[in-house]
């Protein structure tokens, strides 16, 4: 298959370049390498071709001409939560403009299938646990509701003649590569700041729980979609909740070393504990989870070590 993946350059959107590459598909990149964002030419796969190239920009209908994709894996976009609640229009200019274009130029090739890297943001706070599919999306932030509108969107096209389409509802993805600067990445964060040997903060009493899931199952994830799960929306996480403190206490065990914790009180919007009901990517996808909590952190702090030559 001829697969274009957008945020290619990306921290999840460079693992299912490789992920696809590896499973004997096409692959070209198209990422703005965003300075905001986590892409770097460096995670593009040299076997994948990258254009570096905005997906607002009309010049995107060339690589279409050009590469005739199968299937488009849409993960560029602008993915913080913080910018988007500061600058709303920044964030419907990418995040919906920007895919409206790759929906267009998907429909207008004869792409037969988008996979679109969704949020579990879509849900807002929880109002049960696990959270499935069936729980009301009510997004608290501008990013929740412009990768809602994108869900909206990728159906309306499916309807239309377009592509048919594969929502993914990621929860916190972690793994190498993860930008250590982003906002949302604990894990990458916790484990630069012990290998560097400074303390880390710990917000709240660092019991609250997320779901947090390896980037090496969500590259699968999107493998499978390629080809199953048409018209579905599914989380992908693991179902399983863990806690800020037994990732601090997990990631010293894994560098070898204990730094100190600054406390630290709860941030707004800080919910205490968010875990996906995983079943319906089980049934549509035949997807599970296959990386162990241990072993993913182990491979993210390998990772880490390596890129900075610890
Ligand atoms: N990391 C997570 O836990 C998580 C959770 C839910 C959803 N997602 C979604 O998954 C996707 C990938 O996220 P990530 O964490 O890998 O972030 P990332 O910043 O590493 O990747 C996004 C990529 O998009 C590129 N990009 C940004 N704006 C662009 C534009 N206008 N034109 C072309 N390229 C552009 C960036 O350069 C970057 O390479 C995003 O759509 C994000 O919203 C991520």
């Amino acid at each position: 298959m001829r697969i274009l993946v957008t945020g290619g350059a990306g921290f999840i959107g460079s693992h299912v370049v490789d992920a696809c590459l590896e499973a004997g598909h096409e692959v070209v990149v198209v990422d703005s390498l965003w300075p905001h964002g986590g892409g770097r030419r460096a995670n593009v796969n040299p076997r994948a071709e990258l254009f570096v190239l905005d997906i607002r920009d009309a010049a995107l209908v060339d690589v279409f001409k050009r590469f005739a994709p199968d299937a488009v894996s849409h993960h560029a976009a602008q993915h913080s939560v913080a910018l988007s609640t500061r600058d709303p229009g920044y964030d419907a200019d990418v995040n919906v403009r920007g895919l409206l274009n790759v929906l267009q130029l998907s429909r207008d090739h004869a792409v037969r299938k988008f996979v679109f890297a969704s949020s579990a943001a879509t849900y807002g706070s929880p109002r049960y646990l696990p959270i499935d599919e069936a729980h009301p999306q009510t997004p608290e932030s501008p990013y929740g509701i412009t990768k809602l509108a994108g869900e909206h969107y990728a159906r309306y096209f499916a309807a239309g003649g377009g592509p048919q389409y594969t929502a993914l509802r990621y929860g916190n993805v972690y793994g190498p590569r993860q930008d250590p600067s982003g906002e949302a990445g604990v894990i990458a964060i916790f484990a630069n700041r012990i290998l560097e040997g400074q303390a880390v903060r710990i917000d709240w009493d660092g019991e609250q729980q997320k779901d947090y899931v390896f980037v090496g199952d969500v590259a699968r994830a999107n493998l499978l979609a390629l080809e199953r799960g048409d018209g579905e929306a599914v989380n992908i996480g693991t179902g399983v909740g863990t806690s800020v403190n037994t990732l601090f206490r997990m990631l010293c065990d894994v560098v070898g070393r204990r730094v100190d914790v600054v406390p630290a009180s709860k941030r707004p919007g800080d919910v205490y504990r968010c875990v996906f009901d995983i079943a319906r990517a089980r049934e549509v996808l035949g997807w599970s989870p296959q990386t162990a909590l241990a072993e993913g952190l182990a491979a993210t702090v390998n990772f880490f070590r390596t890129a900075a030559g610890r």
